[in-house]
């Protein structure tokens, strides 16, 4: 086992603010996964990563609002409450079933690159890529969509019974009040410090002196408040034009990036279909491009349908989901970018018929990387996104995956606004061939340019059983997302787990470069020596995912908080 149990690099360089690579770390040492923390409810539920903010989805589901109420009311609450991903600064998407009118639909805020972009915009001198532009310089922020999505949400799928400002005003008053930092983001700030100290905006903030506050302080965001406040009167106006968007695009600047007044007030949110498929008799929704999670959950699931696989036992199993995202990935690779900017073959890369082309080169042994397609190498996954899912009791669903990128984003907090900046624009590819933070390759299909949205992995998605959602669910983790994703399902469908053991249960990962399996603690170590035999790289990784679930079942809603991270809460009435 000792083989197995050495990490080459896997502290999470996003994760711990700093880039430290070349660590090892044994399993032993790795902290065991948290069971999931579950409810049952009959009438709503709301599982989030962080507690003040589901009990106000909660509230709202309570006094006769929708999911999409809810939803909404989450947002704007996570984006005080839970700084390093909840946002308005960034961007997302949002998969919504709509139980009246048996409609599927997803809203598309991903964040873009200004008109001034380019292709070139991530390379150095001599031409290659500067992964110091793309991720830690303010010319890797993208035009923020979170105001604009989550208020298109509200506009067009809301019960009605709450305008935006009702939805919004927990949200300020938190920010206004402050609350105690604790959980997650007494975690998560010592860990930003390096990447947070770099900004006095920044520090003014969430700093006490030269520290990051700790546990047990008050959190107070009295510019945030003021931004939110506005933006309850005005509408996403008052965000993407006037005072806001000139201070957002002046910090932009001032920091050496590229964005315009003009960026924000050209942002819009999209309203796409959502990418369907189906497993075993389930219907699967989930995030169309750009991103990428819907797309390649599907193919996935897709290649796994061919194997019966709780009768093959889980190491014949994991096999065969290893091998099945190592294609998967490959073709996210290639294929995948803007829609609106390239074309990518959705229709092919879900179908059946091309699953089975992928399943009938799957042998006993796991398939070099080079044998797929050509690429380079790979670095880390993370956890700061963050995911909820909603259900009311009308059974209108939402699953909503968003994010500032790296955790805190860019670090950068607009001046006057109490804005936190994204560095979303390092999920373009810098240079062919290259790879982001999350060491996905890519080609000339995710090519940063003017007004451009960048490659996401996020996979909000909803699982349908006889035109009803049967699972909510999505996650963190960057390229891992999908893979979370994928297992969740799996678990609840193949290996009949109750939700919250298909969220608790320990995932694995692969995404094609590099050769790297990676596997979170609590796979048995006969497992993993049967999948090293078989040629599987097997590497110890700390979670770095997190998929806060609902499963619909004959008892009620049943949601699942995923404790990997603290401060998830399933909270339901
Ligand atoms: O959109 C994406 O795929 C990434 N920007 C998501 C980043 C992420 O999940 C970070 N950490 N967990």
């Amino acid at each position: 086992m000792s083989r197995v149990v050495k990490s080459a690099a896997f502290i999470l360089a996003l994760f711990f603010g700093s880039l430290v690579y070349g660590q090892v770390a044994p399993v032993a040492r790795a902290p065991a996964i948290h069971p999931a923390q579950t409810v049952v409810a009959r009438n709503g539920l709301v599982v989030a990563q962080e507690e003040r903010a589901a009990r106000i989805g909660i509230e709202f589901l309570d006094r006769g609002g929708n999911a999409v109420d809810a939803a909404v009311a989450v947002g704007f609450a996570m984006a005080v409450t839970y700084p390093r991903a909840g946002n308005i600064g960034g961007g997302g998407f949002m998969v919504i079933h709509l139980a009246r009118d048996n409609r599927d639909l997803a809203i598309d805020y991903r964040e873009t690159a200004p008109a001034a972009a380019s292709e070139t915009m991530f390379l150095d001198a001599q031409g290659n890529a500067d992964p110091e532009k793309s991720r830690d310089s303010a010319l890797s922020v993208g035009v923020p969509g979170t105001v604009a999505g989550l208020a298109l949400a509200h506009a067009k799928y809301g019960s009605g019974k709450f305008t935006l400002a009702e939805l919004i005003a927990p949200a300020i008053d938190l920010a206004e009040k402050g609350f105690q930092v604790e959980d997650d983001l007494a975690d998560s700030l010592p860990q930003a410090r390096e990447r947070l100290k770099r900004w006095p905006a920044t520090t003014a903030i969430f700093f006490n002196g030269d520290q990051p506050m700790q546990e047990g302080e008050r959190l107070i965001q009295l510019d945030l408040a003021d931004t939110l406040r506005a933006i309850a009167k005005n509408g996403p106006d008052a965000f993407y034009r006037g005072r806001t968007a000139v201070q957002i695009a002046g910090a932009v600047v001032k920091a050496g990036g590229i964005m315009s007044k003009d960026d924000l007030a050209n942002y819009r949110p999209i309203e796409r279909a959502v990418v369907r498929g189906s497993y075993r008799g389930y219907d699967i929704i989930s995030a169309p491009p750009p991103s990428s999670g819907g797309v390649h959950l599907i193919e996935m699931l897709n290649i796994l349908e061919g194997y019966d696989l709780a009768r093959l036992g889980r190491e014949e199993s994991l096999h065969d989901m290893i091998e099945a995202m190592k294609r998967a990935y490959a073709d996210r690779a290639v294929f995948m970018g803007d829609p609106d900017s390239v074309k990518i073959p959705v229709d092919g890369l879900t179908s059946k018929a091309y699953a089975k082309s992928l399943r009938a080169n799957i042998g006993p042994r796991s398939t070099p990387a080079a044998d797929i397609r050509p690429g380079t190498a790979a670095e880390f996954g993370g956890r700061n996104t963050t995911h909820f899912s909603v259900i009311d009791r009308d059974g209108n669903a939402v699953s909503n995956t968003y994010t500032l990128n790296f955790s805190y984003g860019l670090g950068l907090v607009a001046e006057g606004t109490g804005v936190l900046l994204n560095n979303e624009l390092d999920d373009f590819t810098s240079k062919p061939g290259t790879a982001n933070a999350y060491g996905l390759v890519g080609y000339n299909a995710n090519l940063p340019g003017p007004g451009k949205r960048p490659l996401s992995s996020m996979t909000p998605t909803i699982v349908m059983k006889d035109g009803k959602p049967f699972l909510i669910t999505g996650s963190p983790g960057g390229s891992r997302i999908i893979s979370a994703v994928l297992q969740v399902i799996v678990n609840a469908i193949d290996f009949k787990m109750p939700i919250g053991q298909a969220v608790s249960a320990p995932r694995l990962h692969q995404q094609w470069q590099p050769e790297d399996v990676y596997v979170e603690p609590g796979f048995a170590p006969d497992v993993l020596e049967a999948l090293e035999k078989r040629g599987h790289k097997i590497v110890a990784t700390p979670p770095h995912t997190s998929t806060n679930s609902i499963e619909v079942t004959e008892e009620g809603y049943v949601g699942a908080a995923d404790r990997r991270t603290r401060g998830s809460l399933a909270a339901g009435f």
